[in-house]
């Protein structure tokens, strides 16, 4: 059994999502913990580990060779998916970014527009922004779970394009699939996310006029505070 580098929860739930087998390329990889950890794992076929900054990808490098799978994994100094084209890959892990860069970095490469691409999203902030663009533009998220690491919840989302553009609901959007999860990591990301939609709804009702989104997110908050108290 090769040594394994130790992931925190956060890190290891993202793994989960990663299919047997696959070839997967992590963008914005920093340490390079979770490709050394599939491949070391044997989890993965192969990997690229992406960074868009040379000491990033020196530390992965470094990883890499610390755990015995620098043979495994490719090394890929470029922004987003750039240094990636069609079929290079078949699940890609963008994780620990805003939720508007990660969407930025799938919308700009046309090629991800294939079914048969899987992506594990891990934002960091405007998971809102992140799910509505994945909607609007046809991707589908297959699978959402949240997780508590370092006392802060985080959602991890595994996405594919089916075509089927649509417009979420506030709920939607602000919560995805884990509105009706009992975990306990789930109801800690409710309430962090109702956290925000209050500031959001008091910086709405400033407004004169607050307008269709301040009806939509007051109820919503509503709904996630009874939800979180019950
Ligand atoms: C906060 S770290 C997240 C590391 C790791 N993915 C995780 O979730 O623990 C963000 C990493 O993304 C890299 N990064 C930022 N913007 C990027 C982009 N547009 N393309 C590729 N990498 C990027 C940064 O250099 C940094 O190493």
């Amino acid at each position: 059994m090769e040594r394994l580098p130790k992931l925190d929860a956060r890190l290891l739930t993202i793994a989960s999502m990663v299919r047997e087998g696959a070839r997967c390329a992590d963008i914005g990889c920093d340490h390079g913990y979770l490709v050394a950890w599939l491949a070391a794992q044997k989890k993965i076929s192969a990997g690229c580990a992406c960074d868009i900054n040379r000491k990033p990808l020196e530390k992965a490098a470094f990883t890499l060779s610390e755990y015995g799978v620098a043979d495994r994994v490719k090394l890929i100094l470029c922004a987003g998916l750039d240094g990636l084209s069609a079929g290079g890959a078949d699940d890609i892990v963008i994780a620990g970014m805003g939720g508007d860069l990660i969407w930025e970095i799938i919308g700009k490469a046309s090629w991800t527009r294939d079914p048969a691409l899987r992506f594990v999203l891990q934002p960091m902030t405007k998971s809102e922004r992140l799910r509505r663009s994945l909607a609007e533009n046809g991707f589908d998220i297959l699978r959402e779970e949240a997780v508590v690491s370092g006392n802060f919840p985080y959602a991890v989302m595994q996405a594919a394009y089916t075509g089927r553009a649509r417009t979420l609901t506030p709920a939607e959007a602000y919560c995805g699939t884990l509105l009706d999860d009992p975990s306990p990591a789930a109801r800690r990301y409710l309430a962090k996310t109702a956290r925000l939609i209050r500031e959001r709804v008091e910086g709405l009702g400033r407004a004169a006029s607050p307008g269709a989104e301040y009806e939509e997110l007051r109820a919503l908050l509503k709904e996630l505070e009874s939800r979180c108290t019950a």
